[in-house]
């Protein structure tokens, strides 16, 4: 049977009606449980600078505290049904084993200001572990482009064969990408990194609680100065921090549609590592790029967890209980992206580009652009070469593809990758990632 911290003698409790306020919900309190505790020690700490609790009962709750979390990470205390949610547990721990002292621990804080410090500090965890992987996969990336910086590749348009184009580009392209996701985890997270704890039920107390002292003992940034505000900001904060992984899964899904397509034989650009391709059950001749799917596919739970977010979010100003569940798609939609996103700079890193059929893939009707813009250099309008290359389209021989990679001068294009920008940006962005 469950305890509720305010049940009353003789209060019936419904289990179906317990089942269905509090069923996953406290299952779900195990991602948040170790944050709830470390802010629960945080807030002892600070009730003992304001003279609520004695300094012994506060080494009495925080050396009990640190227990806690140490029997949770050994699976020793379970957080299970028993429990209406992760804060219950807490103080329940804490009353059964100090006493009066353990009862004191609520003073001046709600629940409500609970979970969201704990999703707070949740947050701010998986946000520095999206910045700490978007900072690998552009590495790895970028090693990629500055090892092979000039392999032959087409480039496509509309998915028709366009200009030549290089391995390096390509691989530079996502470069790039992961080094703007990694600047983008790292504002998101110092948009979210404010302390709501202190704030109670969402109106303030009348204590004079050291909310300063406790957001700096969490390690926050800031107050979040707002009881109303931190409330309201419930949902908000876990859409940007979903927005954030998503913009890295959506770049994923993209390098995966490429490798999709590049590791067919038709294209045959690529070939995966042999850990990322698995087999068919019935067809012996069969070797599938399931890895490479699945990370595509894998997109839509950040995107999916955002429109369930945004769909809860309908509601007026303060706690609304239909905020507890954001948290489901808050932890399915991190956690899946955090896993998705961990395998990828092996992928990168183990590939391996065909060097060949990437350059027979290269067809001569491809170099039509430059034969026009050479014309320009020569005084010709743009409009009068273009014409004259397509009326040449069919007897177009194929030029030196090497040479020609090589006439892409333009910043950012095969001759002048940018590589160093990309790492320089790299290297800042990397700087600012110490601040989450
Ligand atoms: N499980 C609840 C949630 O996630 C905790 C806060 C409960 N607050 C309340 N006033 N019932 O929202």
């Amino acid at each position: 049977m469950k305890t509720y911290l305010w049940q009353e003698e003789g209060d019936a409790i419904d289990r179906s009606i317990s089942e269905f306020t509090a069923g996953e919900d406290v299952i779900l309190d195990r991602q948040l449980f170790v944050f709830d505790i470390r802010a629960t020690a945080a807030h002892v700490r600070g009730l003992q600078r304001i003279g609520i609790v004695s300094e012994d009962e506060c080494t009495t709750l925080c050396g009990w505290l640190e227990r806690l979390e140490s029997e949770f990470e050994a699976g020793d205390f379970v957080l299970d049904e028993r429990f209406e949610d992760g804060h219950s547990a807490i103080e329940i721990y804490l009353t059964e084993k100090a006493g009066p002292a353990g009862a004191r621990v609520h003073t001046g804080r709600s629940r409500n200001d609970q979970v969201s410090v704990a999703t707070r500090l949740y947050l701010k965890d998986r946000l520095a572990q999206l910045a700490a992987l978007c900072g690998r996969i552009a590495e790895a990336c970028l090693g990629r482009a500055e090892a092979e910086p000039d392999l032959p590749m087409p480039g496509y348009t509309h998915l028709q064969r366009a200009v030549p184009s290089s391995s390096g580009l390509w691989m530079a392209a996502f470069a790039e990408a992961f080094t703007d996701n990694l600047s983008l985890a790292t504002a998101m997270a110092s948009v979210i990194d404010c302390s709501p704890l202190g704030t109670a039920a969402g109106y303030g107390v009348n204590l004079p609680l050291d909310r300063e002292g406790v957001a700096a003992d969490l390690g926050f940034a800031r107050l979040q100065v707002n009881p109303m505000y931190a409330q309201n900001s419930r949902g908000k904060f876990e859409l940007m921090a979903l927005q954030a992984a998503w913009h890295s899964m959506q770049d994923v899904r993209r390098l995966a549609w490429d490798l999709s397509l590049f590791t067919t034989s038709e294209f045959g650009f690529v070939r995966l590592p042999r850990e990322y391709i698995t087999g068919s059950s019935i067809m012996p001749n069969k070797f599938n790029p399931d890895v490479v799917e699945l990370l595509r596919g894998r997109a839509a739970t950040p995107e999916a967890a955002i429109t369930e977010i945004q769909s809860i979010l309908s509601l007026p100003s303060g706690y609304q209980r239909d905020l507890q569940l954001t948290k489901a798609p808050l932890i399915r939609g991190m956690e899946s992206s955090l896993q998705a996103l961990s395998i990828v700079p092996a992928l990168i890193e183990g590939m391996e580009f065909q060097a060949d059929r990437m350059r027979s893939a290269i067809s001569p009707d491809m170099f039509a652009t430059d034969i026009a813009l050479e014309q320009t250099a020569a005084g010709v309008p743009f409009r009068e070469a273009y014409l004259e290359a397509k009326r040449k389209l069919d007897e177009m021989d194929a030029p030196d593809v090497e040479a020609s990679l090589a006439q892409r001068v333009s910043p950012g294009g095969c001759a002048d990758l940018g590589l160093k920008l990309i790492r320089q940006r790299l290297a800042q962005a990397k700087s600012r990632q110490g601040d989450i």
